[in-house]
């Protein structure tokens, strides 16, 4: 085992029998700017996506419209077959440009969805495919009810839902069996704690997106400095390393571009914050996010 590893944050068993490495990765910024696109250094991608096993993560995130599809793309050359990693990709947004996402949720668009996400990661099944909205122009039930049935055809294995809240979960939960839930959660963007709450009482996955707030908790000079020197860590080590340590179902899946700062981030694996010290980084990440909202 390498000297970092992703073993040291736990696991986690996905629907109860897909077992992963709770500190994932996050295969958003392998693309270009606007999440468009080919990346800046297409060979650095590359070598990002190939480390992923040696340093023990073996739970990529993707999604079919981040590019679109270059990340599937560059997943499915780098690392097809697979062997012992689990790729989860989600569907049901188009794109239009960069940073344009309009939801779609049609049944016969999200089938095509997962077929091409199948045929773009060489697949016979999806392990864990996730509806990347619920698209409100079209009923929720029509959007479940085809889930349910790919995943009776063997397309996809487990099934999960992004951006929702516990009366949208609770809703998916009366056709089909919720394994995982991607909502926005970091240590000061908070608004999603009853989700987790219902997530860990479910044992329902909780993937935390941003978990590293975009990379503005990853910068010196914030919140996070004093303890990071305490530990010889650095700032994302910390954020990722309390995120961690909110929940057992917790699946942080921080995204980068570069071998450099993916070896930072798994590192955080490692780190265990004392009681005192997590608490007291709850309530100022809580007030932060305050203090944030406030201002905006
Ligand atoms: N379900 C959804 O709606 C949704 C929405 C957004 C994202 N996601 C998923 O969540 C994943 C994580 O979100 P994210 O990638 O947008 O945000 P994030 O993990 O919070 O932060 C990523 C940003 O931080 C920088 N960064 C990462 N590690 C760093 C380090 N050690 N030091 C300094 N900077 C660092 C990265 O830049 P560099 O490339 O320079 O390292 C990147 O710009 C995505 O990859 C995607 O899979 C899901």
């Amino acid at each position: 085992m390498s000297e970092v590893n992703a073993e040291q944050s736990g696991q986690f068993r996905i629907g109860g029998d897909l077992s992963v490495n709770r500190l994932g990765f996050g295969a958003m910024r392998i693309t270009g700017q606007g999440i468009w696109g080919e990346p800046a250094d297409r060979d650095e991608a590359i070598r990002v996506l190939k480390r992923l096993p040696e340093l023990g993560v073996d739970f990529i995130d993707t999604a079919d419209s981040y590019g679109p599809y270059v990340s599937e793309d560059l997943i499915a050359e780098a690392l097809a077959p697979y062997q012992s990693v689990t790729v989860a990709t989600k569907g049901g947004l188009t794109r239009h440009g960069p940073d344009v996402w309009p939801p779609l949720g049609r049944p016969e668009y999200l089938r095509q969805c997962v077929l091409m996400s199948l045929r773009r990661l060489k697949l016979e099944q999806i392990p864990l495919w996730q509806l990347h909205r619920i698209d409100s122009k079209v009923p929720r039930d029509e959007q479940f009810g085809i889930m349910k049935q790919m995943q009776d055809e063997g397309l996809i294995r487990h099934l999960g839902l992004s951006e929702v809240s516990v009366e949208e979960i609770q809703a998916a939960q009366q056709v089909f069996q919720v394994t995982t839930v991607q909502n926005l959660y970091n240590l000061v963007t908070r608004k999603s704690e009853d989700v987790l709450e219902y997530c860990e009482q479910q044992n329902i996955g909780f993937i935390p997106w941003f978990p590293l707030a975009a990379g503005s908790l990853s910068r010196e000079g914030g919140l996070l400095d004093n303890l990071a020197k305490q530990h010889g860590a650095t700032p994302s080590q910390i954020a990722l390393a309390w995120v961690l340590q909110r929940s057992p179902v917790m699946l942080p899946i921080p995204g980068t571009s570069r071998v450099k700062h993916l070896e930072e981030n798994v590192a955080a694996a490692a780190i265990r914050l004392s009681d005192e010290d997590f608490q007291a980084l709850s309530e100022q990440g809580r007030e932060e996010g305050r203090k944030k909202a406030k201002a905006s």
